[in-house]
C-alpha cells in the first residue's frame, strides 16, 4: 500500500478547523483506493509567533523538505500584522520550494447559485495560473524618514524572464491539454516596464503554440469581464498580484470564498508541492464551528490529483457537488446553517455512497 508523507500546517482561525476536516475525507478516499496518509502536524502560526518571535522555526524549510507534499490552512491573526505573518510563513516556503505556479480552479459546482445572473453549472469552469514567486510581492524596496512630512515608501516589482517564461508556458501547456485558450492578464498602459515585458515574453511562448488561441487583457477590463462574460474564459495567466486579486473575484462568482482551492506547485517535483484554500483564517468566524472545509477539501483533491490518484480526486469533487445539490448540506455563507462537520461528515458519507473504489 502507498503512503504519502504529507506536513500538516493547519496556521491560523479556521486553518484549525477545516484542515483535521478535509484530511478526514482524504483518509477516507485513501481507504477507498488502497492509499494512505502519514500525516504529521506542525502548530506553526501567529501563536508560534507570539510565544517565539517566529512564524515558524528556523530550520522548519529543511524540515519540510522531505514531504511529499504539504497541506496548509491559512496564516493570519488580529494581533500580528499581516505582512509578518504571510513573509515569515507562507511566501518562504513558496519561494524556498519554487512552487512557482500557483493554480486556482473557478469552477461553479452543482448545487451552488453563482451571483452572476443567467450562469448555470457547466457555464463556469476556468483556471487561473497566478506566478507565484516573484512580481510585485518583492522585498525589494523601503521606507525613509518615518514619521515625517517627507516619509517615502518605494516598492519594487521584479519579473525576470526564467521566471515569467515558465509559468507562461506552463499555462500555454495547460490550455493545450484542455483544448482551450490561454489569456493574459497585463496592465502595459499604465505600466510602462514590467508589464510590456510580460507581454513580449507572452507572445514569444504563444508562438510556440499555434494551435492555442491567446489574447492579452489590461487587468481593469479583464476583471470587468469575469462579471460580464466569464464563459470566454479556459486559462488565464497572471502576475502575483494580479493573479490574487483576480482569484478572489473568481471565487465570489462561484458562490463563496469558502469553496475556492489552489495549489502551489512546483511542476518539476524538485520540492513539494502545497495545497491551501484560497481563503484565509477568517477571524470572524473562527472558533464557532461554521467554517466552509470545502476549500480545504477540495484543495485536498488536487493534492490527490498530483500524488497520482486521478480518480480518487474526481470522486471527491463529485462527493462534494451532490452534499451541495442533493444533499444541500451547506454552511452558512452558502446560506445553509449547516457546522464544518456536517459538511464534512456528509462528504465522506457521499464519498461511500459512490461505486467501488480503484
Ligand atoms: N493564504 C492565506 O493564508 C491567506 C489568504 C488570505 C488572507 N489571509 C489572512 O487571513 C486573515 C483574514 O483575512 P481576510 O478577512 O482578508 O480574508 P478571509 O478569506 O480570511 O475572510 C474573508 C471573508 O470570507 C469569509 N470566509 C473565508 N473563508 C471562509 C470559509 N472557509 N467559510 C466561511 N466563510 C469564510 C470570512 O468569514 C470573511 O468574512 C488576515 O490575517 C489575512 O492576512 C491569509
Amino acid at each position: 500500500m502507498t503512503t504519502h508523507r504529507i506536513a500538516s500546517l493547519p496556521g491560523d482561525g479556521i486553518g484549525l478547523e477545516v484542515v483535521p476536516a478535509a484530511q478526514q475525507v482524504l483518509d477516507a478516499a485513501g481507504k477507498r483506493h488502497g492509499f494512505s496518509f502519514d500525516w504529521t502536524g506542525f502548530e506553526w502560526g501567529c501563536e508560534h509567533y507570539t510565544r517565539t518571535g517566529r512564524m515558524m522555526p528556523e530550520d522548519a524549510l529543511d524540515t519540510l523538505k522531505g514531504f511529499d507534499s504539504i497541506f496548509l490552512g491559512a496564516v493570519g491573526y488580529p494581533g500580528v500584522p499581516d505582512h509578518v505573518s504571510l513573509w515569515g510563513m507562507l511566501i518562504p516556503i513558496r519561494r524556498a520550494f519554487e512552487q512557482y505556479v500557483n493554480l486556482r480552479p473557478v469552477k461553479l459546482l452543482r448545487g451552488i447559485t453563482s451571483p452572476l445572473r443567467g450562469i448555470e453549472p457547466g457555464d463556469l469552469d476556468f483556471l487561473v495560473v497566478r506566478e507565484n514567486n516573484e512580481g510585485e510581492y518583492s522585498e525589494i524596496g523601503g521606507r525613509l524618514y518615518r514619521g515625517t512630512p517627507r516619509e517615502l515608501a518605494v516598492q519594487e516589482a521584479v519579473f525576470t524572464r526564467a521566471g515569467v517564461e515558465r509559468v507562461q508556458r506552463y499555462a500555454f501547456e495547460l490550455a493545450r491539454s484542455r483544448g482551450g485558450r490561454c489569456d493574459s492578464a497585463t496592465k502595459s498602459n499604465g505600466i510602462i516596464h514590467t508589464m510590456p515585458f510580460w507581454d513580449e515574453v507572452f507572445r514569444g511562448i504563444a508562438a510556440g503554440y499555434p494551435d492555442v488561441d491567446s489574447r492579452e487583457y489590461h487587468i481593469d477590463a479583464l476583471a470587468a469581464l469575469f462579471v460580464l462574460d466569464p464563459r470566454r474564459f479556459d486559462v488565464v495567466v497572471a502576475s502575483n498580484l494580479f493573479g490574487d486579486i483576480l482569484t478572489d473575484l473568481g471565487a465570489a462568482i462561484v458562490g463563496s470564498i469558502g469553496i475556492a482551492p489552489s495549489a502551489n506547485l512546483n511542476p518539476e517535483g524538485t520540492y513539494p508541492s502545497m495545497f491551501e484554500p484560497v481563503h484565509g483564517s477568517a477571524p470572524d468566524i473562527a472558533g464557532k464551528g461554521i467554517a466552509n472545509p470545502i476549500g480545504q477539501i477540495w484543495s485536498g483533491a488536487m493534492m490527490l490529483d498530483h500524488l497520482g490518484h486521478e480518480q480518487a480526486a474526481t470522486e471527491i469533487v463529485d462527493a462534494i457537488e451532490r452534499v451541495l445539490d442533493e444533499a444541500a448540506v451547506r454552511t452558512p455563507d452558502l446560506g445553509g446553517s449547516a457546522t464544518t462537520e456536517d459538511v464534512t461528515a456528509a462528504v465522506i458519507e457521499q464519498l461511500g455512497q459512490q461505486g467501488g473504489g480503484a
